[in-house]
């Protein structure tokens, strides 16, 4: 197997690490996006004007304050469809130990990554670059390795074995966020009226990906991005980051910076949860910006109901006045449409929409 992916693989990957390593002075053509697609990356940008919503979740479990950071959560899904978390169960070291794995692992020589490297959508733990590098017709600033996280049993031992302390740290911070989500998917089932364990059992037996991004030193930061405009297939994704990077889309379609605060945790609502309230709350659309200082990384995790469970709108948010806008689609629906798809063509949630105009 290993023969096989560096025969087929091996000519035409080249990580974007390897290429800040070798010091080149400009992005390769491939890197190069369109004029109307590149960033702005003023400071000032998005960054003085809105205020983003961070929500302190400790009182979440007091059941007298519970409501009023439900409203808080409800206010942030319908205005951003995102918004960060403080005091949410996770602590700094978890967190810490994780990014410390990360780093390891992206620091390994690339011979040890190219064993776990993929292009096919479908492999359970897969190392790559960009979005998918054998078929992208504009490249991305970005290493990854991505793997299924939950039940961990499961899989953790396809999980990489170099750094030693991988599979331990990760699979701590992996567990943590499992917890974390299933709160968080009552208190926004909760948020839109329906009962707090409304997917409680898809929840459970649900299908967690964990993506682990590492987006190095660009020397062109103003003409590539690290990842394009997109939204997550998932119910929810909560992210983790070492700095700053991060940009979301508003109503307005303008880009705002999301500001690194520590300690606290991002949480984007993905298309299942926009499915799931008939289009109440939208998945945000984001972006990753790129810079030439330091080496940024990220875990997103992103949960959501099992592989072959289908996600329809929630019947009690369905009536006469508000019918079905959406039709249903799985976690597996969604990989089918990637391995054929461009993403940064079309939408994948434009496709279940029941009015395509
Ligand atoms: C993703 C993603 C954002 C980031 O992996 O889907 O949007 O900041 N990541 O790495
Ligand atoms: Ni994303």
């Amino acid at each position: 197997m290993e023969e096989t992916n560096k025969n087929v693989l091996g000519d035409c990957f080249t990580s974007a690490m390897a290429l800040t390593e070798s010091g080149v002075p400009h992005v390769p053509t491939r890197y190069i996006l369109p004029p109307s697609q590149r960033p702005v990356l003023s400071p000032s940008i998005g960054t003085g004007s809105i205020n983003l919503p961070v929500i302190d979740l400790s009182f979440l479990h007091d059941p007298l304050l519970r409501p009023s950071v439900i409203h808080e959560i409800e206010m942030a899904c319908k205005e951003f469809g995102f918004f960060q978390v403080t005091n949410h169960g996770i602590s700094s070291s978890v967190m810490r130990d994780a990014l410390d794995a990360a780093t390891r692992f992206f620091d390994l020589p690339s011979h040890e990554k190219m064993l776990l490297v993929s292009d096919d959508v479908h492999t359970p733990v897969r190392y790559g670059t960009s979005i998918n590098h054998a078929t992208d017709s504009v490249h991305y600033w970005r290493d990854f390795i991505k793997h299924y996280s939950h039940p961990l049993s499961k899989w953790i031992n396809l999980w990489p074995s170099n750094p030693p302390c991988y599979k331990q740290k990760v699979g701590k911070y992996s567990e943590a966020t499992h917890v974390l989500h299933k709160q968080l998917i009552e208190a926004i089932s909760e948020s839109l009226g329906l009962e707090k364990s409304y997917l409680q059992e898809e929840i459970e037996e649900g299908s967690q990906v964990m993506a682990v991004n590492c987006y190095p030193e660009c020397p062109q930061p103003g003409i590539a991005l690290g990842m394009p405009p997109h939204s997550d297939f998932s119910s929810l994704t909560i992210l983790l980051q070492s700095s700053q990077g991060l940009q979301i889309k508003d109503k307005n379609n303008n880009w705002i910076c999301v500001p690194y605060i520590e300690g606290a945790l991002i949480v984007q609502l993905g298309d299942q949860v926009e499915v799931m309230s008939n289009g109440i709350y939208r998945s945000v659309v984001h972006r990753v910006t790129v810079n030439k200082d330091v080496n940024r990384l990220s875990f997103a995790s992103l949960h959501s109901l099992p592989m072959n469970k289908k996600i329809s709108p929630a019947p009690q948010l369905v009536n006469e006045d508000k019918p079905a806008a959406y039709g249903d689609f799985s976690f597996n629906d969604f990989l089918e449409y990637i391995s054929r798809n461009d993403l940064t063509k079309q939408r994948f949630i434009d496709t279940v929409k029941k009015n395509k105009f």
